[in-house]
């Protein structure tokens, strides 16, 4: 092993980051190499700097006229520069500052600086490198992001298993999640996908859910079981009914107890509707990890960022900062929400209005861009595919739930695809 990831194991050692890391993850460390040379030149190559593999004229990174029309209001520094492989700077700090504005319960101490990662899914599998070894547990809910289970399972050949997300009275089913995790005691560790607004279900917890939440995880820490916590908080902020809790996971888990590691990715893909920008943010908390703890598992995830996807776009990271710096930001994402909650009203009340289509059952939704059916008695391929000629997407998990993204739908064209939902899981229904 590399003695720069000794000597950053030697740091974690008395943390639970360091029993929850991978072998991947214990082998980690960021090299003395042509990264960590340049930045250092950055700041003391004051005559000639000859380091970094970009080209450069007269002081300044060189740039075809197009790409510097296009890119008119950033100089060249900020949009074809290399970013550092962390992320710039000042947006980690522009995103620390807003995680704690929107999450009351989270201490400035308690969490790393956020990281910038090329969207959600590479922050997640940036996890699951760090942390997730084959065989290990990875607990979901029974209705989860597909995606979960190729980075999980297939990539990093951990095992998934799931609980019934919901419990007989429509309820997030707490006792099942307790359940599975003390199921797999005997192997002293477990990872904890946690997904609010959830995907494809709809679903996050109402703020008592959302503290019987933290106190079950407690309470399995306290059998002697280290847990990782993966919050995956993609649609964070699309919460549209009174009584759900607002604050992410994370703000419950990252200061709760010595035997949890807690690990937030969110970012700017859906919060700030820029699917495409690739912006997105990894962030640690611990109760009792120390800064230089922090700091130590920062390297090891930056080593994994270096050697997957080496470095996020600084154009779209310039961009982002701008944004956040605009003081009509706040109204801005507040006049989307309101667009997407209208739509969440208005598929709430076709459903309570509705009559036929009994073959499907929702699952329960408060927030995010989804809801669910759960397809009784017909097939739910069938019922897609039969959407499908009538000019209709929709998506069929498991060939058990059909989820509908109502957020991509205009509210006026909310009825004629219900509607048509319903009339084709009638016509299924009745050809049995
Ligand atoms: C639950 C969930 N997590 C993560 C992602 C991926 O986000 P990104 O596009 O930033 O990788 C998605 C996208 O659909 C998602 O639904």
């Amino acid at each position: 092993m590399n003695p720069l990831a000794k000597e950053l194991n030697e740091l974690l050692k008395t943390s639970v980051a360091y029993r929850l890391l991978s072998e991947t993850g214990k082998r980690m460390y960021f090299p003395k190499g042509i990264v960590a040379q340049s930045a250092e030149a950055t700041k003391k190559a004051t005559r000639h700097n000859a380091t970094i593999g970009m080209a450069y004229e007269q002081g300044k990174p060189m740039i075809l006229p197009t790409v510097q029309a296009l890119t008119a209001p950033f100089s060249p520094s900020e949009s074809v520069a290399y970013a550092p492989v962390t992320g710039v700077e000042e947006l980690r700090q522009l995103w620390k500052k807003e995680l704690l504005r929107k999450n009351p319960l989270l201490k400035e101490d308690r969490i790393s600086l956020p990281m910038v990662v090329p969207g959600l899914t590479p922050g997640i599998s940036t996890a699951a490198d760090l942390f997730v070894e084959k065989d290990d547990i990875v607990i979901i809910p029974d209705m989860f992001w597909d995606n979960y289970e190729l980075i999980f399972k297939d990539r990093n050949q951990a095992q998934i298993v799931t609980y019934p997300f919901f419990n007989a009275q429509g309820s997030y089913n707490l006792e099942g999640l307790k359940k599975e995790i003390l199921n797999h005691k005997s192997k002293g560790k477990v990872v904890l996908l946690l997904n609010f607004p959830n995907n494809p279900a709809g679903y996050s917890p109402t703020m008592q859910e959302a503290k019987q939440l933290a106190d079950l995880v407690y309470q399995c820490a306290e059998e002697g079981i280290d847990i990782l916590t993966i919050s995956d908080d993609a649609y964070y902020g699309l919460f549209y009914e009174e009584g759900t809790e607002t604050q992410s996971s994370f703000a419950y888990l990252a200061d709760l107890h010595p035997r949890v590691l807690a690990v937030k990715v969110d970012g700017s893909t859906k919060e700030d509707f820029v699917w495409g920008f690739r912006v997105a943010f990894l962030t640690f908390g611990g109760k009792g990890l120390t800064q230089e703890q922090f700091d130590a598992l920062m390297v090891k995830a930056s080593a994994v960022l270096r050697a997957t996807i080496s470095n996020s776009s600084r154009l779209a990271q310039s961009i982002m900062i701008r944004v956040m710096k605009t003081p009509s930001y706040g109204q801005e994402k507040q006049a989307k929400f309101q667009i997407l909650r209208e739509r969440y009203l208005k598929v709430k009340e076709i459903l309570k209005k509705r009559k036929n289509g009994k073959a499907l059952e929702e699952v329960p939704f408060n927030s995010g861009y989804f809801m669910s059916f759960r397809c009784n008695g017909i097939s739910t391929e069938a019922l897609r595919k039969r959407l499908l000629e009538k000019g209709i997407g929709t998506i069929n998990l498991q060939d058990q739930f059909l989820r509908v993204a109502f957020a991509s739908v205009d509210v006026s064209q909310l009825e004629d695809l219900y509607e048509e939902i319903f009339r084709t899981a009638d016509e299924l229904s009745n050809q049995k």
